[in-house]
């Protein structure tokens, strides 16, 4: 049984005065239900796993390097994160595929990265309007995970989320029958690579989810749980989407 997880990715967004919000979050989530993690700016991780502390709230990161050190300014290892606390660390996001150039190979680096500090590395793919207009949202998907999935992925350290590019804040969402067909596809991709331990991945939707949508997206057969990115910055937004886990 695949427990649901509901992940908050706060992008580049959050100060201090955050803290309310996170207070927020953290006082609507119960110890039942799905897992929730909170994934703010690095300049965050530090004070969230502090304020979440005792409480079933998870933090993790957006990105991290694929080395556990060295002359990469600017950059944040995963055993960096690991060190604050965090637990799982989001890899390959689509804003960063597209904003930093990252390919499967890198993506696959920086999971790997994240396994080897001990923690829980989330990796992104999906497909561009383009490419969903041409057909090839199944081709895709299934070359970004062969890529990026690295050897020593189980259900354990892994997780997976589809987002469909065009579907990243837009508003717009892939009907629930084309979301149940790319993640059976997933699901089977997983079978092919990893064996009955694929069975046990957990597979997200991302992508415009929201308190009116999460009811439906997460009833389809092998969603297990949501990457959320707006509705997951006030409580008032996240909560419902967390409860419709449930
Ligand atoms: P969105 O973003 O929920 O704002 O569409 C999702 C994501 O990018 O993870």
């Amino acid at each position: 049984m695949r427990r649901k997880l509901i992940a908050g990715n706060w992008k580049m967004n959050g100060t201090a005065a955050s803290a309310s919000d996170l207070a927020a979050i953290i006082a609507g989530v119960g110890a039942d239900g799905a897992e929730v993690l909170i994934c703010p700016p690095f300049t965050l991780i530090d004070r969230f796993v502090q304020q979440a502390k005792g409480s079933p709230v998870m933090i993790g990161g957006q990105d991290c390097h694929p080395n556990p050190s060295g002359a990469h300014t600017g950059c944040v290892a995963a055993a960096m994160l690991m060190d604050l606390g965090a637990s799982h660390v989001i890899v390959g996001h689509s804003e960063r595929r597209t904003d930093q150039r990252e390919t499967d190979a890198d993506v696959r680096a920086k999971a790997e990265a994240a396994h080897a500090a001990g923690m829980v590395a989330i990796i992104c793919v999906g497909e561009s309007e383009a490419e969903r207009d041409a057909g090839q949202t199944l081709a895709i998907v299934e070359r970004q995970l062969a890529g990026s999935l690295p050897a020593g992925a189980t259900a354990a350290n892994t997780v997976i989320a589809y987002e469909p590019v065009w579907a990243i804040g837009t508003g717009r969402t892939p009907t629930v029958a084309d979301v149940r067909a790319v993640h059976a596809h997933l699901r089977a991709r997983l079978g092919a690579s990893m064996g009955a331990e694929g069975q046990d991945v957990r597979i997200l939707y991302g992508g415009s989810v929201k308190a009116t949508n999460a009811a439906e997206l997460l009833a389809v057969e092998d969603v297990d749980g949501a990457l959320v990115g707006g509705a997951s910055l006030t409580a008032a937004q996240f909560l419902p989407i967390v409860a419709a886990a449930a």
